[in-house]
């Protein structure tokens, strides 16, 4: 079986190779952060990812972690670059790294004697790899693409949280080269690894993988923040409800069902990013990008819906504990960039609230966001207890199966707004306070707490 490196270990890296490992590759994982090698190294994962504890545990004799790219090429017959390409402040990608890490692969091809591939997953806008990475390989290496080594675009479509099965099962591969050999190599690659269940392959050129890497995620940044529009709309409007349109619409197949979930506005690693870099890129070729902005903008403003029904729920935020349950930029990870509930917390901290907050998993990450500013809340209990109101910014299972009786026995006020519609607001209206996204306040619920808390406290005790 091929020998496969992979350059960078953030979350698509780390994972592709413990899956490629699990089936029998061997692997070896290359990064520049020495902390995480360590931890890497000492058996343990630097992120929180669902079934990759368990894959990586049984894959370890085939799993090499390195900081050393030379060596990593020596040792491997094809490498995956999966380093970063973060935004910079005018939106459009930093390619730092890549180009950091193409350079020292372009030196290290020099003195290989065999064919090595070299395959681009990581992120990048329109022509980089004909423009930028190709060159530099060529220039570094003084070789030939094609004849003595390979170059493929093959983005990634994972999500967190559902990365290791994304890998086994993906909807897609999309492979882009302008070389056949190339192209043909990965595929053969990529069908052993799947073996019977080969998923479908699109075999195009460089510049098509690239752009079909970022319409892909402009799309569900576009449905979200459809989405979101409509949940605002219906906000306004009595009666109206946001579920029950999202359920509708999403029945039409011109439409489907998936990515239309009204909450706090997407946050992750990709949308805003990819958003924000393919508005950069489009304005620097001279098209003015009118959809993608207002995506962008829709998202850049829809956290602060929440501190809105905040403040028409609690009126004066002064002093009032808000609780937070989830702060995770969505369940299943520990991953809290351009979450959401950084910017809601922040405004509520602004606004005089006292915020305690509660994540099963991201609450570390939190700390070192608002270290003494907020109060961290060891489970979803200690959170409620004494609070005037709960936020929920995040869709966690632990508080799904959460019941209005919990909010009523720990909280001031039992006030629920939910802002990620995890609950039916039928079961909770009748003793909770309970307001959401895309749900227009009812005025009854805005006036009657402290009736509704002490009916239910008395039924209670
Ligand atoms: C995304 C893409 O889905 C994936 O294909 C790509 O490789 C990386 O970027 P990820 O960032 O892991 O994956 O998360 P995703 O599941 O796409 O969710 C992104 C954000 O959108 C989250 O904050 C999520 O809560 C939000 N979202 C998603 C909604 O608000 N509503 C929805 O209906 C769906």
């Amino acid at each position: 079986m091929e020998r496969i490196s992979f350059v960078g270990l953030g979350v698509v890296g780390l994972i592709t190779q413990v899956c490629f490992a699990s089936r029998g590759y061997y692997t070896i994982g290359v990064d520049s952060d020495e902390q995480k090698l360590r931890t890497l190294r000492s058996g343990n994962l630097p992120f929180h990812e669902p079934q990759l504890r368990e894959l990586f545990d049984e894959a370890k004799i085939n799993v090499k972690f390195s900081d050393d790219i030379d060596y990593a090429i020596e040792n491997s017959r094809l490498t995956f670059i999966t380093v970063g390409t973060p935004s910079k402040p005018d939106g459009c990608i930093d390619l730092t790294q890549i180009m950091h890490v193409c350079r020292a692969i372009g030196r290290a091809l020099r003195n290989k004697s065999e064919y090595h591939g070299v395959v681009v997953k990581s992120t990048i806008v329109p022509s980089t790899t004909d423009n930028v990475i190709k060159r530099i390989l060529e220039e570094e290496s003084n070789k030939n693409i094609g004849k003595d080594f390979g170059l493929v675009v093959n983005p990634e479509f994972l999500r967190e949280g559902t990365g290791v099965n994304d890998t086994f099962h993906p909807h897609l591969l999309v492979i882009g080269s302008s070389d056949k050999r190339s192209q043909e190599e990965l595929e053969r690659l990529w069908l052993e690894f799947y073996n019977k269940d080969a998923p479908v392959i699109l075999m195009t050129n460089c510049v098509n993988a690239e752009l079909i890497k970022y319409a892909n995620n402009a799309f569900l940044a576009t449905k979200v923040s459809f989405i979101n529009s409509i949940a605002n709309i219906c906000q306004k409007f009595d009666g109206a409800d946001v579920e029950k349109v999202a359920k509708a619409i999403g029945m039409d197949p011109r439409i489907g069902p998936l990515f239309l979930k009204a909450g706090p506005g997407y946050g992750g690693s990709c949308l805003r990013k990819d958003v924000k870099a393919l508005i950069s890129v489009s304005q620097a070729i001279g098209f003015y990008p009118t959809l993608l902005m207002a995506v962008d903008q829709v998202n850049e403003l829809q956290p602060m819906q929440v501190v809105e029904l905040a403040k028409s729920v609690l009126g004066d935020l002064k002093g009032k504990i808000i609780a937070i349950l989830g702060v995770a930029f969505k369940k299943d990870t520990d991953d809290m960039r351009e979450a959401p509930s950084i910017k809601i917390i922040r405004h509520l901290l602004q606004h005089g609230a006292k915020v305690r907050a509660h994540d099963p998993m991201a609450l570390e990450s939190l700390k070192k966001i608002f270290g003494g500013e907020i109060i961290y809340a060891k489970n979803k209990f200690e959170c409620l207890t004494n609070a005037d109101c709960c936020v929920i910014l995040t869709e966690w299972d632990e508080y799904k199966s959460m019941k209005p009786d919990d909010f009523v026995k720990y909280m001031k006020t039992p006030c629920i707004i939910d802002g990620r519609r995890i609950y039916n607001a039928n079961d909770f209206v009748h003793s909770t306070k309970y307001f959401a996204i895309g749900l227009k306040p009812d005025k009854e619920q805005l006036t009657n707490t402290y009736k509704i808390k002490n009916q239910r406290k008395r039924r209670l005790e």
